[in-house]
């Protein structure tokens, strides 16, 4: 199964900081770094990592070489990467000594992919490859309905979740669900993981739901089955780009035919490495390190 990832390119601009500029507040930062980022992007590498064969579609700002070369040195397929007359998207990410972040992005050229080039990509795909999309691009309910057409099973990250999303995107497409609980919670109006859980699969009965809990664990959810997985114990350095790790990692390891409990431990273990490194998709392990990991670092079950 090929995995095509309609997703956006980040140039991120990091500034560790004591704690997050208030309302008002002017902070200096200690360090400041530029990282390839954006959820689209730290997705296809670590679908990568993971051994899919993973095609990124996309567009690049005048500025974007950087992101490209870095898709291109981790075999991640470029053919359908165009460039727009616009900036890169950008993100401002403050990261504080606890290592929790704060992000705002501008969506720059991922905002310039048209029905045009969405239909220009699609045709080369279809029913025997999977769609992956999240919420950093223009055009993604567009992008849903022509992949349904062909018959690709679609995956959805819905990250970042906002209102126009929740009002305009055909949700009764997906196939497979990966959230957080903001974003679970967004989407049901639901708190307890259970009641998130319950809500998605009356919505969405055919659709499976991975539900990412933190420093928690996981849970997968369909029509007849409910797995749960834990978490690594790691000193916790950034958290950007862990929820992208975890999908990546998680859709990966599907496509290379894993059962879904291999999946959630490969997941958990490549996104617990994530967040004791610095950066976005350079915090992302290969698979040899996941391996590793998995029979070194200390298991904390599951609490959800
Ligand atoms: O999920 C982390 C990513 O969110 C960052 O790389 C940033 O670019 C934003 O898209």
């Amino acid at each position: 199964m090929r995995i095509l990832n309609f997703g956006s390119l980040n140039i991120d601009h990091v500034y560790h900081v004591d704690h997050f500029a208030r309302p008002g507040e002017t902070i200096a930062a200690h360090s400041f770094e530029l990282f390839p980022g954006g959820k689209g992007l730290n997705q296809s590498i670590a679908l990568a990592r993971a051994g899919a064969a993973i095609y990124h579609a996309g567009k690049l700002g005048h500025d974007g070489e950087m992101l490209k070369e870095i898709l291109d040195k981790n075999r991640v397929n470029t053919d359908y990467l165009e460039k727009a007359d616009e900036v890169c998207g950008h993100a401002l990410i403050q990261v504080t000594n606890q290592g929790e972040n704060s992000i705002i992005i501008y969506g720059g050229s991922n905002k310039t992919i048209t029905e045009d080039f969405v239909d220009s990509v699609i045709r080369d795909f279809g029913r025997e490859d999977m769609v992956l999309i999240q919420n950093e691009v223009s055009c993604i309910g567009y992008i849903a309905r022509k992949c349904a057409e062909r018959g690709m099973r679609i995956a959805f990250n819905p990250s970042p979740l906002d209102e126009e999303l929740l009002k305009s995107f055909p949700f009764e497409l997906v196939s497979l669900f990966v959230v957080n609980e903001i974003e679970g919670h967004g989407l049901t109006g639901k708190e307890e993981t259970h009641e998130i859980l319950d809500a998605l699969m009356i919505k969405y009965p055919d659709s499976a739901v991975v539900l990412t809990l933190g420093n928690r664990g996981a849970v997968y959810r369909d029509k007849a089955h409910t797995y749960t997985h834990g978490t690594y114990d790691v000193e916790v350095v950034d958290t950007t780009a862990a929820g992208d790790t975890f999908t990546g990692y998680f859709l990966g390891c599907l496509s290379a035919g894993n059962s879904i409990p291999e999946c959630l431990r490969k997941a958990s273990v490549a996104s617990s490495l994530a967040v004791s490194r610095e950066g976005a998709s350079s915090s992302i392990p290969t698979m040899d390190e996941v391996d590793k990991a998995l029979h070194t670092l200390r298991y904390n079950p599951y609490k959800g």
